[in-house]
């Protein structure tokens, strides 16, 4: 398989890196609009296979020009989510197979954001299907940890666990801290800041929204985490689950713990979660994009972070035999062992081997996705059969069947 990586960050660095371990990879170009970031790649892992290359997402003709130079099989779009539509349409365009990390953005309800549904995560790229179907190419959406590896254990929860699912919780959250940093999150800090001040998404039998920071309860996370505070926030699996999985309720509960929550909040009081360029003094900067730049790379925060962190997807309802049971199913990753085993931080680590795994599934023909599809579109045991042999885990906890509440 002959892969285009767009954005060689902290996930596409990691995508690289654990793709160079794998026969299946014939040909890895990684590009970014910087160039020595993708060249650092390269030079790091030092496999003929892999080249590096410099194009601007921004730019779709250099974009579409670079996919038919390099004719890959695949396109993996893991640059910010602001590029989604670009990239989409640049690999539909010329007519080569998309997979990416996050959903094209949403727009809040023009004049009711905290109770009705603008246009939702990914609706610009759904819209698509038709087009991308009778064009015989996928575009394989969200296939990160959060969404991706969340969303598979939701639809094994469907076929093998449940026969009727009242809720399920997406529940994120870590005990990821960084030497000399009071704020550091462990990716992006432009995703970071879409999803949790963006008014959440909740499914309940129908899609509505709320206010951010609602819909609070603390969760016991496994491994030592312990219990953190979360909450409802915006995000893919919450337009990607009811497509595919029958559950009267689905939302994503965000560990971000209490002082997060604050700072999160500071900073949209204070107007720095702002997108949209402003003019100070003559220049023109968007004041997320400045808070960005004063922040630690979460690409080069791995050497001094520690802990662990966390996915997984809460289910509820009755299982097969049609009594009250409820589990946890997760992934946890822990800092020390990726950077000792990759060199890459946990949470980029964490999202990157999904993309490689689902690559993988489709270059041995076990998954045939067609048009635009989400991860549980797809029969989930193969690719959880795949995990082990990435060196992580994914587990099933026993829960109160009575649900977490909220
Ligand atoms: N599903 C998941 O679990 C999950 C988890 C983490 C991140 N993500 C997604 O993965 C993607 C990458 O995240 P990350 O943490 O690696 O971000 P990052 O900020 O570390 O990396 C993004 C890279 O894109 C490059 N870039 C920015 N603008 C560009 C442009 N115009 N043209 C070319 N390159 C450009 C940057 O130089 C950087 O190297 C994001 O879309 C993020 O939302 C998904």
């Amino acid at each position: 398989m002959r892969a285009l990586v767009i954005g060689a960050g902290g996930v596409g660095s990691a995508i690289a890196n654990i793709a160079s371990r794998k026969s299946f990879i014939t040909e890895l170009v990684i590009a970014d609009y910087d160039a020595s970031k993708a060249h650092a790649v390269t030079q790091k892992i030092q496999d003929p296979r892999f080249t590096s290359v410099e194009v601007d997402a921004g730019d779709l003709a250099a974009l579409e020009g670079l996919i038919k130079k390099v004719n890959p099989d695949v396109v993996i779009n893991a640059v910010d989510p602001r590029f989604v539509m670009n990239i989409f349409n640049a690999a539909k365009n010329a007519g080569v197979n998309y997979i990416d990390m996050a959903l094209s953005l949403s727009i809040a309800h023009p004049t009711d954001p905290f109770n009705k549904v603008g246009v939702k995560l990914g609706d610009d790229q759904f819209a698509q299907h038709d087009a991308w179907l009778s064009q015989g190419n996928y575009a394989l959406i969200g296939i990160g940890i959060e969404p991706g590896m969340s969303d598979i254990f939701a639809r094994y929860a469907q076929d093998y666990l449940f026969s009727e699912i009242d809720a399920v919780t997406i529940l994120d959250s870590s005990s990821l801290t960084v030497d000399g940093y009071e704020f550091a999150p462990s990716f992006s800090i432009w995703t970071t800041i879409e999803e949790c001040l963006n008014p959440p998404l909740i499914w309940n039998e129908g899609w509505h929204t709320a206010k951010p920071f609602t819909g609070g309860v603390t969760f016991d996370f496994p491994e030592g985490i312990g219990p953190v505070e979360c909450v409802d926030v915006e995000h893919e699996e919450v337009v990607l689950i009811p497509q595919k999985v029958k559950a009267k309720r689905v939302t994503f509960k965000y560990g971000l713990g209490n002082d997060f929550i604050e700072k999160l909040k500071t900073i949209h009081a204070l107007g720095l979660s702002i997108k949209q360029k402003v003019n100070y003094r003559g220049m023109e900067i968007a004041p997320r994009d400045f808070l960005a730049s004063l922040l630690p790379d979460p690409a080069t925060i791995g050497p001094i972070m520690h802990g662990k962190t966390c996915a997984g997807a809460h289910v509820a309802g009755l299982n097969k035999e049609g009594k009250p049971y409820a589990c946890y199913i997760y992934n946890v990753v822990d800092n020390e062992w990726s950077m000792e085993n990759y060199g890459d931080q946990a949470v980029v680590w964490q999202t990157a081997i999904n993309p490689v795994i689902a690559m993988e599934l489709i270059a041995n023909g076990t998954w045939k996705p067609a048009g635009v599809v989400g991860p549980e579109w797809l029969e989930p045991k193969p690719f959880l059969d795949l995990i082990e042999s990435y060196g992580s885990s994914w587990h099933i906890r026993d829960e109160d069947p009575a649900g977490i509440g909220a």
